[in-house]
């Protein structure tokens, strides 16, 4: 059921036949896997990592032995613990399914360890109580780093050196933000390189564990119709586009260090960007395809293939209070944890170009942004108009009986939408002809509906991550290399943005953002779609 099933094999085969891991590590039939959530407490804890932990275990895609702990600094009992768990899991298959037997199962291998994220002692503590779980089996430990990045480093140094497995693997799922620019970036990265090798650090964009990105390969590499199209010769233009219809509510202290740009392209619309553009990997293996991706994104090669973001190519925006329907929607800097007065950007639009022999002249235009008027991430593909434009001119006369009409047929370009969410769907717009005997063309979609050919809940792109980090799969993990590249990419236009105090063009909480992204675009000669 979980479209997986070779994956999840391949680990139990693993360690029943008593062969080597991946990190050296002896694994027999008595091997045992401890997850621990460090930032138990934490929102992103509770609203994704235990419930696609759960979800992961309803599927029986756990290994056989397993146990989860959390770690934060709050007094919790192990009771405690269940039952602030308890409240946000689901039955993922189906919501009308009873499985609270299956849930009560998984609450019991849930325990908690209290203590500071820099305390040796606590995590001293926690390798004791891990140690009586894993009761002589042979222990891998993975660390889910669910905390602010200002402790990333405390913890990974207290933990790998108190509570690393001594016979199995250990590994980090670092979150992001790594850095907030190159140099910071580059710091986090020598830091955690102190205490950890790369082949242990697992940093985490979750947008590379979503269905349809994780498609984007496959629809590129497996079907002979698109990859030929592929390259600036049909394609005019590419647009990555998030937005939400929500503000920054909650999250405004964070934020404000951040901005959209780091928050969202710098990582989730730039890795969209590097797998849409890459050439075709020599194989599926990690690192083939991170080869690949870096290639374009690469530093030195980047400086020669890729253009400097300049600050012309960038429009940022702020979203402002609104009213409309009697209800009152809060400006950015209404946020009490928000400084007043900040020119923090909660929208951006950017375009980007690929100086190499495939993408010479192509916009890659990005636009991300909160609180605007409707939730969704697409990628959208324009292609260049039909040479000759045949059915742009006048058409031939239509009916008969002595009626004639003509009619202008010029019909939009064709257009590939992956929808990433909500409502995952792959269409194509495509020109056809409207029945009947006339000659009248129309636009119309070639629709790959998700809920309609896949009726069950596609996972959540953190229960296929986190799987992946327990198998020690890294294709969807960012390497140090990637990370640089990603970074020298967006540094000089941030360091631009903020030593010019950019203003942010204000725009309604609730709007379509500000007007500035049309005029970016035109000048690019694109229209967003
Ligand atoms: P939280 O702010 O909820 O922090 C998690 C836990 O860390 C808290 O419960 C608290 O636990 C501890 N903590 C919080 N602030 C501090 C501090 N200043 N010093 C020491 N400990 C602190 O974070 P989130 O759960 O929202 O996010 C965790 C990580 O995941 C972050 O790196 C974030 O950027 C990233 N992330 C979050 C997303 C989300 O939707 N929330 C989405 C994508 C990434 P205690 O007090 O019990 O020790
Ligand atoms: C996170 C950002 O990485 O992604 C958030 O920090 C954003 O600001 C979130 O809301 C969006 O993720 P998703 O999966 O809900 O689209």
């Amino acid at each position: 059921a979980n479209g997986r099933p070779q994956i999840s094999a391949s680990f139990r085969d693993v360690a029943i036949d008593g062969a080597q891991s991946e990190d050296g590590a002896p694994e027999q039939g008595g091997s045992t896997v401890s997850i621990t959530v460090v930032g138990a407490s934490g929102d992103l804890a509770k609203k994704k990592i235990f419930p696609a932990l759960f979800a992961l275990y309803y599927e029986d895609c756990l290994p056989e032995h397993f146990t989860v702990f959390g770690y934060a600094r709050s007094k919790m009992s192990d009771e405690e613990l269940r039952n602030m768990i308890s409240l946000t899991l689901t039955c993922r298959i189906d919501q009308r399914e009873n499985c609270s037997d299956k849930m009560e199962q998984f609450l019991k291998r849930c325990f908690y360890q209290s203590g500071q994220y820099n305390s040796e002692e606590g995590f001293s503590e926690l390798d004791r109580k891990l140690k009586e779980k894993e009761a002589g089996k042979v222990p891998n430990r993975l660390f889910y780093l669910s905390i602010p990045p200002n402790i990333f480093v405390d913890v990974v140094r207290s933990a790998s050196r108190t509570a690393s497995s001594q016979d199995g693997w250990t590994r980090f799922i670092v979150e992001k933000p790594f850095g907030r620019d190159s140099e910071s970036s580059g710091e986090l990265t020598r830091n955690l390189k102190k205490y950890l090798a790369e082949e242990q650090i697992f940093r985490i964009d979750h947008y590379l564990g979503k269905e349809l990105v994780e498609n984007l390969s496959v629809l590129r590499f497996s079907n002979l119709v698109f990859e030929p199209l592929w390259s600036r010769n049909y394609i005019r233009n590419v647009q990555l586009i998030f937005s939400e219809d929500f503000g920054t509510e909650g999250r405004g202290g964070y934020f404000d260090n951040y901005g959209i740009i780091r928050d969202i392209m710098q990582n989730h619309l730039l890795q969209i960007l590097a797998l849409f553009a890459m050439e075709t990997p020599v194989s599926l293996d990690a690192e083939d395809i991170r080869n690949e991706k870096a290639i374009n994104l690469n530093q030195v090669k980047v400086l020669r293939s890729m253009r400097q973001l300049r600050l012309e190519d960038v429009v940022v925006g702020q979203y402002k209070g609104h009213s409309k329907g009697g209800k009152t929607y809060p400006a950015y800097v209404d946020d009490p944890t928000v400084p007043s007065g900040s020119i923090t950007p909660t929208f951006a639009a950017a375009a980007l170009f690929i100086d190499n022999a495939r993408w010479d002249g192509v916009p890659f235009l990005m636009k991300a942004g909160k609180a605007l008027h409707t939730r969704r991430a697409e990628i959208r593909v324009q292609f260049r108009r039909v040479p000759g434009n045949l059915y742009g001119r006048r058409s031939r006369s239509v009916g008969g009986g002595g009626t004639t009409a003509t009619r202008e047929l010029e019909k939009a370009t064709n257009e590939l939408v992956l929808r990433v969410q909500p409502d995952e769907a792959i269409y194509l717009k495509i020109n056809s002809k409207v029945p009947g005997l006339g000659m009248r063309l129309d636009s119309s979609d070639l629709n790959l509906l998700y809920s309609e050919r896949y009726p069950t809940e596609i996972p959540d792109a953190y229960e296929r991550l986190l799987l992946d980090a327990i198998e020690g799969e890294r294709r969807l993990f960012i390497r140090s290399d990637e990370l640089d590249a990603a970074w020298a990419i967006f540094t000089p236009v941030l360091a631009d943005l903020e030593a010019n105090k950019v203003a942010p063009e204000l725009y309604p909480y609730g709007s379509r953002g500000p007007v500035g992204a049309h005029y970016l675009a035109a000048n690019h000669n694109v229209r967003w779609g």
